[in-house]
């Protein structure tokens, strides 16, 4: 148990029951079968939502690039701190694979170009480099990527809801919610207890 009142191990089985990675969750099933014309969109929404749709995609796609930038950094990391960081992982890649979902009925793209389109994606972490010297400042690095994230998503409701369909504004309030300070607890947590 650390000082904050957890138990690691609690935090990484709860991980562990959606471990098939990568997977889907059953909040991502909710958005299945939806198209176009279940949803109340004009050409001017579309374009006015185009930047922000594609800004939540890259954001959650953006853990893949840091994980692997993680994992070539050299840095050592503890079994505990990868356990969490595999588990961090998985749930921002279900988060990114609901808002591809999203775009794809949205603007007709294929998940497969979408995809493509964020492997080729090359963001730059030199700016944070300074914060990458071990695990504890990455853990406090997430939380407040999380926090900063759960700001912009709660901004975020009216515009999902302005779409006209319940699955889409009940997913933006699921990933809201999946990001919050729950989480951003639990990751401290683990900064303190590796
Ligand atoms: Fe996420």
């Amino acid at each position: 148990m650390n000082p904050f009142g957890f138990d690691l191990r609690t935090i990484h089985s709860s991980s562990e029951k959606t471990m098939s990675y990568p997977t889907q969750s059953d909040e991502i099933a909710l958005l299945d079968g939806i198209t176009r014309k279940d949803l109340e969109v004009t050409d001017k929404l579309l374009e006015q939502s185009r930047d922000i749709i594609w800004s939540d995609l890259s954001s959650e796609y953006d853990a893949e690039h840091f994980s692997d930038f993680l994992s070539q950094s050299g840095l050592p990391f503890t079994p505990e701190f990868e356990a969490f960081k595999t588990g961090w992982r998985r749930d921002e890649l279900n988060h990114y694979l609901g808002f591809r979902q999203i775009y794809s009925i949205l603007y007709d793209k294929s998940p497969n170009s979408i995809d493509q389109a964020m492997a080729a994606h090359q963001p730059n972490f030199a700016p944070i480099q300074e914060f990458l010297e071990d695990e504890f400042r990455i853990c406090v690095l997430i939380a407040y990527d999380e926090l900063a994230t759960t700001r912009t998503y709660a901004q975020d409701i009216a515009l999902y809801k302005s779409f006209g369909s319940m699955p889409l504004a009940n997913w933006i309030k699921f990933v809201t919610k999946d990001r919050g300070l729950n989480k951003i607890r639990n990751y401290i947590t683990c900064g303190l207890a590796v």
